[in-house]
């Protein structure tokens, strides 16, 4: 099958580019196998990240003919046009994640003392523990891609102060986790109240087990936001609003 691959090039510090290639490729191949080719065989300057190849560790995330996808996951197309994920650069394909990793860090409160788990076991009824465990596995089953942050409008905006969809969702793990002593009502309006509830994040997010949708479903309970995500025949589901709100 011959393809026509148009990859940005570039680091924060140069002016970007594309750069073409056209190769003939077996129709079953990935868009990953495409940029080992083109790193093998035609240009070895090319920067992208993967680890796994079978969509687990999230690393491979980028804009595939402008949709966030996993490039190990992606099946090719006759023309494409690849660039990194809109969050920090650091060349070509490859996104800056520490620092958006440093940046939840310095927002998030720290997560409850762990030596709390009998307190907050005794605490709880059976239904409350149950619900806790069955969320903070749902919780974990997010692998970092980091898609539904680089797709958030207000997190793209700039406002320091909101740890963005992947940091609300860190603050979700935290506080549904039945080991550890739940967060402050404050903390948890506080660091969700600039999330308009524009679904944006979730749409993509790559993990079977939608973990975003929950989190996004967990926080619309607290009153200083407008998250409208809400469970419908057992399935959650996020409401799509205006992007202009
Ligand atoms: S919630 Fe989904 S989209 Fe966001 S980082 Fe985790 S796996 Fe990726
Ligand atoms: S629902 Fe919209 S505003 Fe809220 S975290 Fe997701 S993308 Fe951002
Ligand atoms: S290489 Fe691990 S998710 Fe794609």
């Amino acid at each position: 099958m011959k393809v026509k691959v148009n990859i940005y090039k570039g680091t924060p510090d140069s002016k970007g580019k594309y750069v073409t290639y056209n190769m003939d490729v077996p129709p079953t191949d990935m868009v990953l196998d495409i940029l080992e080719k083109i790193y093998h065989e035609y240009d070895p300057s090319l920067s992208y990240r993967y680890a796994c190849g079978i969509a687990r560790c999230g690393e491979c995330a980028m804009l595939i003919n402008d949709v966030p996808c996993l490039a190990c996951e992606r099946q090719i197309e006759p023309e494409m046009t690849i660039r990194p994920l809109d969050l920090p650069l650091i060349k070509d394909t490859v996104i800056n994640r520490r620092q958006v990793f440093d940046h939840i860090k310095e927002i998030l409160p720290e997560p409850g003392d762990i030596d709390d788990i009998y307190d907050s076991f005794e605490e709880m009824d059976e239904d409350t523990s149950h619900r806790k465990i069955e969320n903070s596995i749902r919780l974990t089953t997010c692998f970092e891609c980091m898609i539904c942050q680089s797709m958030c409008p207000r997190y793209r905006s700039d406002d320091q102060g909101f740890p963005g969809p992947l940091g609300l969702l860190f603050l979700t793990q935290m506080n549904e986790n039945p080991a550890q002593r739940p967060l402050s009502e404050k903390d948890l309006d506080m660091l969700a109240a600039s999330c308009v509830g524009c679904g944006k994040c979730a749409r993509f997010c790559p993990a079977e087990k939608k973990p975003l949708h929950l989190a996004l479903e967990l926080l619309k309970h607290h009153p200083a936001k407008a998250v409208t995500a809400h469970m419908v025949d057992g399935k959650t589901t996020v409401q799509e609003v205006d992007e202009s709100v």
